[in-house]
């Protein structure tokens, strides 16, 4: 997108104060869906169906990052690496303010995400839509009671095949991949 029309799309949103984010579980389970602002803990998961949905406003500003888990992670809380949608919006930069989106499998991938903007498809959809457990060696596998295999950890190994099938997405610290948008309507997918 050319700087000026960024320029003009940040100026005319700065005075709405909230972003309405739309959260669709694309996939076939059941996830419990957490959000984290940026130095506080995660909230309580809340749960979305296959198929369903759930729609809800952060203030401009907010910085931290939404993930899920499986069903079973709801009534006994599960701490494994996740896929990670990491956001930073409204910052102020290159003179104006825009909104900072990371796909980020810097300790590991449970399901695909993506996000994007509804009200300006020409920005970027940053996403990692491979299923990335189907290549994960048993050594960075995380497997739940049932013995079945819920998570990968992003290792040395896997590192070029998760940037080959992922490449928007932030495999490591060191990437410089990210979205940059000037919106106030996101929606992000997970499953
Ligand atoms: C999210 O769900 C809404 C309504 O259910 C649908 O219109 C939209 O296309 C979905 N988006 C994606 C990326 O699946
Ligand atoms: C989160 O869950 C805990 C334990 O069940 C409960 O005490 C607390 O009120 C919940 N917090 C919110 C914001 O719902
Ligand atoms: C789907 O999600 C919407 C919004 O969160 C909720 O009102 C509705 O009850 C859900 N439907 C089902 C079948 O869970």
């Amino acid at each position: 997108m050319h700087l000026v029309t960024l320029l003009l799309i940040a100026a005319s949103f700065s005075l709405i104060e909230a972003n309405s984010i739309r959260v669709n579980n694309t996939g076939t389970e059941n996830l419990v869906f957490i959000l984290q602002a940026l130095g506080h803990p995660p909230s309580n998961g809340t749960l979305i169906e296959a198929g369903n949905y759930t729609e809800f406003l952060v203030l401009n500003e907010w910085e931290g990052s939404f993930y899920t888990y499986p069903e079973e992670c709801l009534d006994h809380p599960c701490d494994y690496p996740v896929t990670k949608i990491s956001v930073a919006f409204e910052k102020y930069m290159f003179g104006g303010f825009y909104d900072f989106l990371i796909v980020d499998l810097n300790k590991g991938f449970n399901v695909p995400a993506s996000i994007r903007s509804v009200s300006r498809p020409d920005c970027d959809v940053i996403s990692c839509d491979a299923n990335l457990l189907e290549i994960c060696s048993e050594q960075d596998q995380v497997v739940d009671e049932a013995g079945e295999v819920v998570a990968c950890q992003t290792s040395v190994l896997n590192y070029q095949d998760f940037k080959e099938r992922c490449p928007n997405a932030r495999v490591d610290g060191g990437d410089v991949d990210l979205g940059v948008c000037a919106s106030m309507d996101y929606e992000l997918t997970f499953g």
